[in-house]
């Protein structure tokens, strides 16, 4: 072990030797950016901006996966977070009553409430969203939520879709619609139930037995693919849910803080989820941060006396930091209209994108909800590409994505990825403060790399010799 890089870890210098995070922290996780050709250190980011040490400038169009809604390093989350720090105050007591994550309750409340769904189809029943719980990672608030939907019902099933991602904890996990993440990890939760996603038929199956405690879903599918649920869909599982006293609880950890033009996707639908939980971008990218909205049954059921105070908490739940972050976003999200301004620009990217790469035959269709999208590619029909698609498949059936993404990130300087479930979607996720110049950057770009794809041999050969080196197939 190189022992002399690190035996004064003093300088900034130091900890930043990249060998320093390959010998002690994940090593394979640096092969394999330097494989993609993405293993870039960044100086400065700004907006939708990555600016590297070596000068180039990247766009982001991943956004850490929906976290930057509000853009890199947004001044007035960064200028709260340092007033906080400033403040001196009880970052983090755990025996007093945090002001802050009471204040960020009400405002998250208030903005996710039916009054703010488009289609009107408000239920009777008062199914209001009345109490928040924060916790610091998305898989944390699945794992709340499931434990809080067994208090509430007193049942143990959940059901979740397929293709689903929910998070890498030892619960969320067991709610993951894909086997790869579950490999070599054990048995997992008990009573959990598969169903197609846009599928009520299969559901209504599985509630039927009335032992379910919760139906957990994304209302669009992030890492499944960017699926957009049918219009009437969320509405109907809403109702079969109600009808079979489970819970119906969305997953708005990537659709939440208006990447999908409203503030909870679950707005585009007129639908009351009775949990909604919410991460990634509550804190502008900038502190670990979730919360889990409930129902003030619930909340009753989960907390509802003094014995049961502090009977589900987390130790940095209501932290200082990530809480005046959570204002700020939000504030940030009000005052630049950026909701209204994912609505607009999605709608505009979805109809260019859908034009561009009409002519291509391997682009199946451009599909999404405000700024979160995905370009869903198809297997190629000419023998000559079918050929080298297979060949790719063969090395990893990721390999054809990460292609255009290699291509997408060193020849046009645009940070994306394809979809942790289905490896043949392209996401397009930027932060909400993007550009109009900067989207037409990427329609140009993303063109010109199928463009390549479709009338280049070298496109593909090239990457196959690359992928068989890398595999050593
Ligand atoms: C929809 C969804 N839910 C939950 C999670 C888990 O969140 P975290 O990584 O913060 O634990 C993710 C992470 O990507 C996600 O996309």
């Amino acid at each position: 072990m190189p022992q002399t890089a690190y035996a004064e870890p003093s300088s900034r210098t130091q900890l930043q030797l990249p060998s320093a995070y390959a010998d002690f922290v994940n090593p394979e996780w640096v092969r394999l950016l330097d494989l993609l050709g993405m293993n870039v250190r960044y100086r400065r980011c700004a907006g939708a901006e990555l600016l590297a040490e070596d000068g180039r400038v990247f766009l982001d169009f991943l956004s850490g996966y929906c976290v930057h809604n509000t853009g890199h390093n947004h001044p007035a989350i960064v200028a709260a977070l340092k007033d906080e720090l400033d403040a001196s105050g009880p970052a983090m007591l755990q025996s007093h009553v945090a002001d802050a994550a009471g204040l960020l309750a009400s405002e998250l409340l208030r903005r996710s409430g039916p009054e703010n769904t488009t289609q009107l189809r408000r239920s009777p029943e008062a199914h209001h969203l009345t109490k928040a719980f924060f916790c610091s990672s998305g898989s944390e608030g699945i794992e709340s939520v499931i434990k809080f939907a067994r208090a509430r019902t007193r049942r143990n099933g959940i059901v979740y879709a397929r293709g689903a991602f929910h998070g890498l904890t030892c619960g969320a996990l067991s709610l993951m619609g894909g086997d790869f993440w579950r490999e070599g990890f054990g048995p997992m939760l008990q009573e959990t139930y598969e169903v197609p996603f846009n599928n009520t038929a299969a559901l209504a199956q599985v509630l039927k037995q009335e032992s379910i405690a919760a139906v957990v879903l994304e209302p669009v599918q992030g890492e499944a693919g960017i699926v957009v649920p049918e219009p009437e869909y969320l509405a109907q599982v809403q109702e079969l849910c109600r009808k079979h006293g489970a819970l119906f609880v969305l997953d708005e950890v990537q659709t939440g803080l208006g990447r999908t033009g409203r503030f909870l996707a679950a707005q585009h639908y007129g639908v009351s989820p009775d949990m909604v939980v919410l991460a990634k971008a509550l804190s502008g990218g900038l502190v670990p941060v979730a919360a889990v909205l409930m129902t003030e049954e619930i909340y009753h059921a989960v907390y509802g006396s003094l014995r049961r105070a502090i009977i589900h908490t987390s130790t940095y739940s209501e932290n200082g930091l990530a809480m005046r972050a959570g204002l700020a976003t939000l504030d940030v999200l009000d005052r630049e209209k950026l909701i209204e301004r994912s609505d607009e620009l999605g709608r505009s990217l979805r109809q260019r994108l859908t034009q561009a790469l009409e002519p291509y035959s391997m682009v199946k269709e451009v599909r999404g909800l405000g700024l979160m999208n995905g370009i869903v590619f198809e297997p190629p029909q000419q023998l000559r590409m079918k050929l080298s698609f297979q060949a790719f498949k063969a090395i990893h059936p990721a390999m054809f994505g990460q292609m255009i993404v290699r291509r997408l990130f060193q020849d046009h300087r645009i940070l994306s990825q394809i979809c942790g479930n289905n490896f043949m979607v392209l996401k397009v996720a930027p932060p909400l403060v993007i550009e109009q110049q900067q989207l037409d950057t990427y329609v140009d770009s993303i063109t010109s790399v199928v463009d390549a794809l479709h009338s280049s041999a070298a496109f593909w050969s090239d990457a196959l010799d690359l992928g068989r080196r890398a595999f050593r197939v």
